[in-house]
């Protein structure tokens, strides 16, 4: 590789020379770094690998993912320190005349506190309007702060910069913990599946399953029939019925 394909950042305070076209963390990797703490599953959905940094001659101060954000050249990474956050302890049954949305509130009072200033949006890697979900647990709208905070990936950003001091992804994690066990419509067909697990056929083919050996159960597992993407919704049936 040519000096051109190569670049100049700095990592956690130390200049480096790094292949360029590449993600941060694999461009680090390239030149010998090795990462044993701060990265997980280098496909941008578990929030491990957070990191800021600015990009020389800019103002802004950006929030990333070194698995997914390109390498540039000028760029002052660091990456995103464990910081102890608020984690309200609860269980999801609810206190006698209490209700969902309202307990939410109660063990994240500070939502309330909540200024507006679009900082947390700004930050968010996923783009998600985390302003937006705060507004709706404090409105009691745990159903649309469910939807709108589901793709959030835990990975701190927005409540390291928040100047109200709330915990936005434990928030919404709250919120869509109890709007999955009180407000959401029941699947009917999973509980019609988690029924079925207890009936004698069921019981006797998991029986059987269990007598495999490691060989058979590979065979049966490369043979499985899988549900195609396109048949129209509880149409379809493997040709092997014997379990069913
Ligand atoms: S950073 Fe905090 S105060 Fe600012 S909009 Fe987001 S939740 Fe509200
Ligand atoms: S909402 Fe906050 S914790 Fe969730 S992905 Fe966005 S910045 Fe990260
Ligand atoms: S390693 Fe999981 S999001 Fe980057």
């Amino acid at each position: 590789m040519d000096q051109l394909d190569h670049i100049s950042i700095q990592y956690d305070g130390e200049p480096y020379t790094v292949p360029s076209g590449r993600t941060i963390l694999t461009a680090l990797e390239e030149i010998g770094l090795r990462f044993v703490r701060g990265i997980g599953c280098r496909g941008g959905v578990c929030g491990a690998c957070t990191v800021f940094y600015r990009v020389d001659g800019e103002p802004e101060l950006h929030a990333g993912l070194m698995c997914q954000d390109p390498v540039i050249d000028g760029m002052d990474i660091m990456p995103l320190p464990a910081f102890p956050q608020k984690k309200a302890r609860y269980d999801l049954e609810l206190p006698e005349g209490d209700t969902a949305d309202y307990r939410v509130v109660a063990l994240y009072p500070e939502v309330n506190r909540c200024i507006m200033c679009s900082e947390c949006v700004r930050v968010c890697p996923m783009g998600l309007d985390v302003m937006g979900y705060v507004g709706m647990i404090k409105r009691g709208d745990l159903r649309h702060a469910a939807e709108a905070s589901f793709t959030c990936i835990q990975c701190q950003a927005c409540a390291l910069r928040c100047p109200a001091q709330i915990s936005q992804p434990n928030a919404a994690l709250a919120a869509r913990r109890f709007y999955g066990r009180h407000q959401a419509p029941q699947a009917e067909h999973l509980t019609k599946s988690v029924e079925r697990t207890q009936d004698e056929k069921f019981q006797r083919n998991m029986e059987r399953l269990r007598r495999v050996d490691m060989d058979a159960l590979r065979i049966l597992y490369q043979r499985q029939e899988r549900e195609p993407g396109d048949a129209p919704p509880g149409t379809w049936l493997p040709e092997d019925r014997s379990m069913l």
